[in-house]
């Protein structure tokens, strides 16, 4: 375990995958830690305060007693039998997605399909008639730059309290949402009920969080396979499974690379001192690298058979999306399969053609993939 000044205004920093998997089931540690990002903006913190009694009331940010029941209520949205009754609606977006794709050409692979694609399927699961836009596009991207800014500046942090508001605003006329969606049912419920806020927090969690990392899974799935020919080609011809292709890339690029707590009272861990409400990062990403617990853990092994390691989390944080966020890359590259089987990435020297990743540390996506399906570029 190692101390980072320089992160987030100084954090703990640990990577080992049974570390990680102890500081993500802790008691010791507690999930509330939004207000230590909005208080290092100490003066300005009036001008964020709509933003932060909606972050820090989001499920993901919740000890018990408050954190269990809310999330037994949100689960209800994700369970096998809500997936079941979405998944010809997947099936059917992705599909017009993928053959809406150019025929020829380069393209840019997270803008003309990724990005769309989960603004549409929680569109479909809140019940919440809302098409994608550039404006739900740059507020999912603020959030992003704040959540994954190791120092967010004022800038940064009141762009990401317009985002929320930008967001929250989508869910404020209750006579525009689908009665039998899973909104109006939420707003039906306690504790939401009474409290319009609570509910407001989780919707906007859920819209964020759906859209950000599933557009990642998808660039990334797309990314891992299309650039490795043979790999792409053994896909093709029916060898690989689409399911065990997301999951290895769920281990090796998974696209929540990290996660924090705070520290309920002084501690010591590892022969350190931890004091009370010191960050404390979990690094998922470098604990599904650790050779103690996976075997060969940079390589991109589809059929090792040791799971998608911590990259939904563990305990009783773990993502509620999962099985969601699955079913929508697995689509993603089954579609393509059938509809653009000569995919290739275009080589990076082609002109104004560059792929590019994002360089947030927290959140492992690309801002650029360019694909074409025209014969082997690659
Ligand atoms: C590849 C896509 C995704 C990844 C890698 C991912 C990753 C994670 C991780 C690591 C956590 C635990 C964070 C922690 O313990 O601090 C988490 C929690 C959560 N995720 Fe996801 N997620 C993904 C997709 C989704 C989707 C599609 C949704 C919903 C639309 C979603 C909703 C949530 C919620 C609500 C929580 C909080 C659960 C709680 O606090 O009890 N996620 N996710």
């Amino acid at each position: 375990m190692e101390w980072h000044p320089d992160l987030y205004g100084g954090a703990w920093l640990l990577h080992r995958y049974s570390d990680v998997e102890w500081g993500l089931r802790s008691p010791l540690l507690s999930a509330r830690r939004t207000g230590g990002w909005v208080k290092r903006l100490e003066d300005r913190q009036r001008r964020l305060s709509r933003f932060q009694a909606l972050f820090s009331r989001a499920l993901l940010f919740l000890d018990e007693p408050e954190h269990g029941p809310l999330r037994d209520l949100l689960a209800l949205g994700f369970s096998a039998e809500a997936m079941a009754g979405l998944r010809p609606q997947i099936h059917q977006l992705v599909e017009d997605a993928v053959i809406g794709l150019p025929e020829a050409g380069p393209f840019d692979l997270v803008s003309q399909l990724a990005q769309d694609i989960p603004i549409r399927v929680m569109s479909a699961l809140l019940g919440l008639p809302i098409e994608p836009s550039p404006a739900l596009r740059e507020a999912s991207d603020a959030i992003a730059e704040f959540i994954g800014s190791p120092s967010p500046t004022e800038e940064i942090a009141l762009a990401a309290q317009e985002a929320t508001l930008l967001l929250a605003n989508l869910f404020s006329r209750p006579e525009r949402l689908e009665p039998s969606g899973f909104a109006a049912r939420l707003m039906k419920t306690e504790p939401t009920r009474s409290d319009p806020l609570n509910l407001t927090a989780q919707l906007v969690m859920l819209l964020f969080a759906g859209h950000e990392t599933t557009r990642a899974l998808i660039t990334n799935s797309v990314w891992a396979v299309v650039s490795r020919p043979a790999l792409w080609q053994e896909f093709v011809s029916g060898r690989l499974e689409a399911a065990a292709l997301v999951k290895e890339v769920l281990r090796l690029d998974g696209p929540v690379q990290m996660t924090g707590r705070r520290v309920k009272h002084d501690m010591q861990l590892g022969g350190r001192s931890l004091h009370s409400a010191d960050l404390v990062l979990l690094h998922l990403g470098r604990a599904n690298r650790d050779p103690e617990r996976f075997l060969r853990p940079d390589e991109f092994w589809p059929q090792r058979a040791e799971g998608v390691g911590l990259a939904f989390g563990s305990g009783p944080h773990m993502c509620i999306g999962a099985a969601l966020t699955r079913m929508e890359a697995i689509a993603v590259l089954e579609a393509l399969r059938t509809h653009r089987p000569g995919l290739r990435l275009v080589p990076s020297q082609v002109n104004g053609a560059a792929s590019s990743r994002s360089a947030n540390p927290v959140y492992s996506s690309f801002k650029r993939l360019m694909c074409t399906t025209e014969p082997a570029t690659l």
